[in-house]
């Protein structure tokens, strides 16, 4: 991987909103542009998750043949340059995805619902990231470097829609790490199973047998208005003014609280419970046992993320060191003498995500549970760039 050493780039710190004539494309001759690819939508393209669609598409030459932004009346009309062309958005409407091939979505849940199906009916592959349509049956929640099986035989080409869910950020970002050492775990089988055994032969399978999580989430994850109040509201508190609480209901600069989505019955709160969830449809695994508390912290952009693994057969650190070092879209940063792990700074805008921290349960016996920390831009990885990965699957 390149180096991690990139601060946060200046676009979402120095606006109040992302300036849509920026253009952050290079200005190299791009190859995107071809007559035989997919016609491709944005949907809620002025958004954080939007914006960046624009950017991983721009970075992957992702080819396509046709382009078309949109977001809500408010942005019509206004003009995106994108790869030296310049386009305008346009309002969505149920007539938004004729001839459109693959159609990318990050306008929010109830926009998804509405209009999704109205797009797969039309005949173009959605790649939805709210969590719309994440637990429906039969829809493939998928992260291309852990289930892209789960979306097989779905392809552009034959004029079937579909839709494909995009997991939560933070899920993606612990499973990312979480998945490979998940694997290994399972793959320590018994060489066979005694037939008179009463055992069932999942009981041998089951590996990994609790997942605990704590996430220090970013205010980009929260979309960029709430970078925006974040911003503001740095200033203000330096400035000894009242902080203005638009987006979160109590201060955010200089403090740090539950995770903002509304708390259910049992005391999870709703992402906290889309994690557990998610996490058995993606490992297709109903029996692991996760749990999580996530916590959003007055970090721009990038979430962290502290990750409790526990097996049923014994894993040591340094096997799981050498396995995430090979771990695809993983990068291990692990350096104790000079105290260097990864930090939400140093992902922000990469599209690895990074794991340190690698460290033995001391409170489990027998090399049976294992500490990380964990990094990833949840714009990128977390959102755009899974999203685009996807849709890559689907050329
Ligand atoms: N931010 C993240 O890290 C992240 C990660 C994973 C998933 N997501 C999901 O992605 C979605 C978007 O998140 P975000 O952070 O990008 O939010 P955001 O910055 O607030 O952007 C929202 C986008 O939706 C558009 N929109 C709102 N109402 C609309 C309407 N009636 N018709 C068409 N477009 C409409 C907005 O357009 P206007 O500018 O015209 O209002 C804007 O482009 C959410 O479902 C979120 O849960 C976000």
């Amino acid at each position: 991987m390149a180096s991690l050493s990139h601060p946060l780039k200046p676009r979402f710190l120095s606006t109040p909103k992302p300036k849509l004539q920026t253009n952050k494309c290079p200005t190299k001759v791009r190859m995107s542009f071809q007559e035989s690819g997919p016609s491709i939508a944005v949907v809620g393209v002025t958004g954080a998750v939007g914006q960046e669609f624009l950017s991983v598409l721009s970075d992957r030459d992702f080819p396509y043949r046709s382009l078309k932004l949109l977001a809500s009346k408010r942005s019509a009309r206004k003009s995106i340059s994108f790869q030296d062309r310049t386009f305008t958005v346009q309002e969505l409407t149920a007539d938004s995805f004729d001839d459109v091939d693959i159609a990318l979505f990050s306008a929010g849940g109830s926009i998804s619902k509405q209009f999704g199906p109205i797009a797969a009916d039309k005949g173009a592959i959605v790649v939805d990231n709210s969590s719309a349509f994440r637990m429906v049956d039969g829809v493939p929640l998928v992260i291309p470097e852990v289930n892209p099986e789960a979306m097989a035989g779905i392809k552009i080409g034959n004029k079937k829609g579909a839709l494909i869910a995009n997991p939560n950020c933070s899920t993606i970002i612990c499973l990312m790490a979480a998945t490979p050492l998940h694997r290994h775990a399972k793959s320590f089988l018994p060489v066979s199973v005694p037939s008179s055994s009463n055992l069932n032969i999942r009981q041998f399978m089951l590996q990994t047998l609790i997942l605990f999580m704590i996430t220090y989430q970013a205010a980009s994850g929260a979309g960029a208005a709430a970078m925006h109040e974040l911003e503001l509201q740095t200033r203000e508190v330096l400035e000894g003014k009242p902080p203005t609480c638009n987006i979160f209901k109590q201060q955010y600069a200089f403090n740090l609280f539950p995770h903002n989505a509304p708390v259910l019955e049992n005391g999870y709160n709703e992402e906290e419970m889309k994690m557990l969830k998610e996490t058995r449809k993606i490992w297709n695994d109903m029996n692991v046992k996760v749990t999580a508390t996530c916590i959003r912290v007055p970090v721009m952009r990038a979430h962290a993320e502290s990750v409790n693994l526990q097996f049923e057969k014994p894993l040591d650190e340094d096997a799981a060191r050498e396995i995430l070092k090979t771990a695809p879209g993983v990068v291990v940063i692990d350096d104790r003498t000079s105290n260097r792990f990864p930090t939400p700074l140093e992902v922000s805008n990469k599209d690895e995500v990074a794991v340190g921290r690698i460290r033995q349960d001391v409170s489990q016996e027998g090399n049976h549970g294992l500490d990380m920390f964990v990094c990833g831009d949840q714009v990128r990885k977390g959102a755009a760039l899974n999203a685009v990965q996807i849709a890559e699957l689907l050329l």
